[in-house]
């Protein structure tokens, strides 16, 4: 069975571009593949609680296996977000450019699924750290939208984009290596060109979900 888990990442809720967007893609990706499941995971409005001394302690204890109660439930949050994770095979993240990057919400979710032992392993090879991926067989889709232009991968602000590589670097590194992007761009610019950029957006989704 197919299983597609959205995390939404913007703090708006009805004017949420990137919201809007997603909902264009799930629709169509879920009339393509009947008795799929569809999860949500709403970060944006109401965001969990950033990693603390709490959760780097109990997450890089040295015997995981035999992590005392209270550092169990230190990581309560963080195993069921990486449970969720795992339980899927499309992951679909609505993420807004924020200051460059993404909202905190949804920096706060990486931070909880980038899981030692979990998501991804570190092995010593000769005393050198090598990192290994724990996931796999999985798909991504970002679904951004951005105030400015040229924030694609020929675009004039290119290097300044600091969103989808965050994500797809932090994707790759746990296993998920299949990651698209589809972006809007202008909302802060005049009204007609962010339609235009909306409109080749959804087109793309549709055609997406055809293929996802
Ligand atoms: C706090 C904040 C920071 C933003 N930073 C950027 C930015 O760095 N670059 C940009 O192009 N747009 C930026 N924007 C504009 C948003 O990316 C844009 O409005 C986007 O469409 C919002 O997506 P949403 O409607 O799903 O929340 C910012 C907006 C806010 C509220």
């Amino acid at each position: 069975m197919s299983r597609v888990l959205a995390v939404h990442g913007s703090p708006r809720g009805e004017r949420s571009q990137t919201r809007r967007l997603t909902e264009i893609f799930l629709e169509a990706w879920l009339a393509a593949h009947p008795g799929a499941e569809l999860t949500r995971r709403e970060v944006g409005r109401a965001p969990m609680p950033h990693v603390g001394e709490p959760f780097v302690a109990a997450a890089f204890y040295p015997q995981p296996a035999a992590r005392p109660l209270y550092m169990q439930a230190d990581l309560a949050l963080s195993d069921a977000l990486v449970d969720e994770l795992h339980g899927h095979e499309l992951l679909v993240i609505s993420a807004p450019m924020y200051n460059f990057s993404i909202p905190s919400g949804l920096k706060a979710w990486i931070d909880h699924v980038v899981r030692i032992g979990r998501t991804f392993d570190v092995i010593q090879d000769n005393g050198v750290a090598q990192y290994q991926p724990l996931l796999h067989g999985k798909r991504a889709l970002i679904v951004t939208s951005r105030g400015g232009y040229g924030f694609g991968p020929d675009g004039a602000n290119a290097a300044f984009n600091h969103a989808d590589t965050l994500l797809r670097t932090a994707l790759g590194f746990i296993g998920i290596e299949d990651v698209r992007v589809v972006a809007a761009e202008g909302e802060e610019s005049d009204s007609q060109a962010y339609q235009a950029s909306c409109a080749a957006a959804e087109r793309e989704l549709r055609e997406l979900a055809m293929r996802l």
